[in-house]
């Protein structure tokens, strides 16, 4: 059942499942206590979920185990996809605090978010790496059409012809918009630099202290290869038929800098132009490798 390519609204290509339901969407009722993960995707959104899971539990373990990161951190926009009773209605049934996660641009956030003041966390990451990994994502999600090659995905990319739109609005709009709000932006390549530096940050922005071991806990259960060996967490509990994880695994590689295996030197000098003129005008910089 495939759902891409979709439909533009206000200049970003979604789901059609997803316009579809737009109005539920657009009139969600936040509450004060939400907290919201946003991230284009592909860029570290899982991973951000399972860390502020895992502090609001104080590093419970066992908490983590019971249940897949999707139905404990849910997608804002997704389950109408799944044909399952409206997304919002399940929402609204979550206990508080509530963490929910989207890929909505700025622009697109329901209203109800910015009147209830809630905390958001944004988590961008390099646009070569997202890309790459999209590039994989597109691969195995049978949701949507596969990509036909990776030089016409690239080129996609950069059009902002892709799901959730351009990579270039999406990061700068939250980055202009940051300090409006209740708003952490944190890097992903940060994250994979000093993982204990980035979750004290999230801890001090969710007002949450926790002993030295707990906060090591946390560390070591939501490290790449702890992530990738939970089925809680790597999305194996998806059927095959949507997620087809033997053409390409959700957690992939979980490293910065890949892009270097796929981008052609050509390729390379073409996306630093256009990167360079789409970002000239803001103070948000991204490092390609650390
Ligand atoms: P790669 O495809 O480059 O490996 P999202 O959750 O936003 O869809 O992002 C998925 C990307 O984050 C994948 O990147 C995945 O491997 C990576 N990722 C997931 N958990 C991670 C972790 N604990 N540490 C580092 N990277 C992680």
């Amino acid at each position: 059942q495939v759902v891409s390519p979709g439909q533009i609204l206000e200049g970003v290509l979604l789901f059609q499942a997803v316009v579809e339901n737009w109005e539920n969407i657009s009139n969600f009722q936040a509450r004060p206590d939400d907290i919201l993960i946003v991230t284009y995707p592909k860029a570290g959104t899982t991973w951000m979920q399972e860390i502020v899971d895992m502090i609001l539990n104080d590093g419970d373990v066992e908490i983590r185990m019971r249940a897949p990161i999707h139905v404990r951190v849910p997608f804002l926009e997704w389950p109408p996809l799944m044909n399952e009773e409206s997304g919002i209605n399940m929402l609204s049934k979550m206990a508080s605090p509530r963490v929910i996660k989207t890929h909505l641009s700025f622009h697109l956030m329901p209203k109800s978010f910015w009147e209830q003041n809630c905390k958001l966390i944004y988590v961008a990451r390099n646009p070569k790496d997202s890309m790459v990994s999209y590039y994989h994502f597109d691969r195995m999600n049978l949701l949507k059409t596969a990509p036909e090659s990776w030089e016409g995905y690239f080129q996609d990319f950069m059009q902002g012809n892709v799901t959730f739109g351009s990579w270039y609005d999406h990061v700068r709009e939250f980055w202009e918009a940051r300090k409006k709000h209740r708003m952490l932006y944190l890097f992903y390549e940060d994250m994979k630099e000093d993982p204990k530096r980035e979750i004290l940050k999230v801890m001090k922005f969710l007002e949450k202290e926790l002993p030295d071991d707990v906060v090591d806990k946390i560390i070591h259960h939501t490290s790449f290869q702890m992530m990738k060996d939970n089925p809680m967490a790597n999305y194996s509990s998806f059927p095959e038929t949507i997620f087809k994880q033997s053409i390409s695994s959700f957690m992939r590689k979980g490293v910065v800098g890949d892009w270097k295996k796929h981008f052609t030197v050509a390729q390379n000098e073409a996306f630093d132009e256009h990167y360079g003129a789409k970002m000239a005008r803001t103070s948000l910089r991204f490092r390609m490798e650390i």
